[in-house]
């Protein structure tokens, strides 16, 4: 049954690529997305962190039916929305993309972008109506009237993801999956561009799901966190006690990975740094897909597949070895 304490929930949810396979007519599935389960709470930030390729992106589209899913459940508000038309919906759920440079139309300016977001849903009554709306979006992003006449070349990298977020915002959602926002972007204006989604979520109640590589963008941002691992979720929690009290060796290692210099990460957990790159998930790893990377692994993680486990209140887990790992 759908817990109606979340707004977005997702349940078993796969999403297998169907691709060549290396011989003639041989075909594969990649399994970017295997079976994951969980939900983002009104007004919250969910973060989703794991290395290039562990199917972040995959998760955030498909619980937007961007990609239909190959099975499992969405939910938003209480609907089962994994089978219905979603124009309704594409209002109320929307994102912003990674990259600012090819997410908008060089060919449209930035008046028009906006524009074709509030006319997709006939949000505006009249042709003021519709200006009025986007010059006030535009403020809203820190951006003005004058902007709306410009082509997106004419803009810096963070000035570009503000208009993606202004094209999301002009459609009123309460929802927005948040895909790398600011990976592409100097880090001098990171933090800026970090800065305004919480001040939007403060000020309009938005939820988010935010897809960042690192740790150290998402903790400050998220109530909590989410680890993904060749498409399997490993570790969630709450975003304190995920920096604090990782049980994974995956997200030990992340943990890791952040520049000691930050003042804010604890040093008292064991180092663990992974060898190796992440396997294929066209033929992903039998039993615990970190196995191959993982110090603590044995035959046990070789035969079975370990099981999603609350380990404390809140804070959820999926290893073998938790005892010998912590
Ligand atoms: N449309 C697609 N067709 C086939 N395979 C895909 C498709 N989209 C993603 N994949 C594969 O699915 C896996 C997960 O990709 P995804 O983009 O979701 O990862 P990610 O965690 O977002 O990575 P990154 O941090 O690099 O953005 C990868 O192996 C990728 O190559
Ligand atoms: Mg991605």
């Amino acid at each position: 049954m759908m817990d109606n304490k979340y707004l977005v929930e997702v349940q078993n949810l796969q999403q297998y690529f169907p691709v060549a396979g290396g011989k003639l007519f041989e075909k594969k599935v990649v399994k970017a997305v295997d079976n994951v389960s969980f939900g983002i709470k009104r007004g919250e930030t969910l973060g989703l962190v794991g290395e290039s390729g562990c199917g972040k992106t995959t998760t955030g589209r498909t619980l937007l039916r961007l990609y239909e899913p190959t099975s499992g459940k969405i939910f938003f508000d209480g609907q089962d929305i994994t089978k219905v038309n979603m124009l309704p919906y594409r209002q109320k759920m929307q994102i912003v993309f990674q990259d600012p440079y090819a997410s908008l139309d060089p060919r449209m300016t930035v008046g028009d972008i906006i524009g074709e977001a509030i006319d997709i849903h006939h949000l505006a009554a009249s042709k003021k109506d519709r200006q009025d709306q986007i010059i006030s979006v535009l403020s809203t992003v820190g951006l003005n009237s004058e902007h709306a006449n410009r082509y997106p070349h004419e803009f810096s990298g963070g000035q570009r993801q503000r208009v993606g977020i202004a094209r999301a915002l002009a459609v009123n959602p309460q929802f927005i999956v948040c895909d790398e926002p600011v990976s592409a972007l100097d880090v001098s204006i990171q933090a800026q561009v970090v800065n305004m989604f919480e001040k939007l979520q403060e000020e309009m109640g938005l939820t988010y799901l935010f897809i960042a590589h690192d740790l150290s963008i998402v903790k400050h941002i998220s109530n909590r966190i989410g680890v993904m691992y060749l498409g399997k979720m490993v570790e969630l929690a709450d975003s304190y006690e995920l920096t604090f009290h990782s049980v994974h060796p995956y997200t030990k290692s992340l943990i890791s990975a952040i520049p000691i210099a930050d003042p804010e990460t604890s040093r008292k957990s064991k180092r663990i740094v992974l060898e190796g790159d992440v396997p294929s998930p066209v033929n992903p790893p039998s039993g615990c897909r970190f196995r191959t990377r993982c110090p603590y692994a044995d035959e046990l993680c070789a035969a079975q597949e370990p099981e999603w486990k609350e380990v404390s209140t809140g804070h959820y887990a999926a290893c073998h070895h938790l005892d010998k790992v912590n």
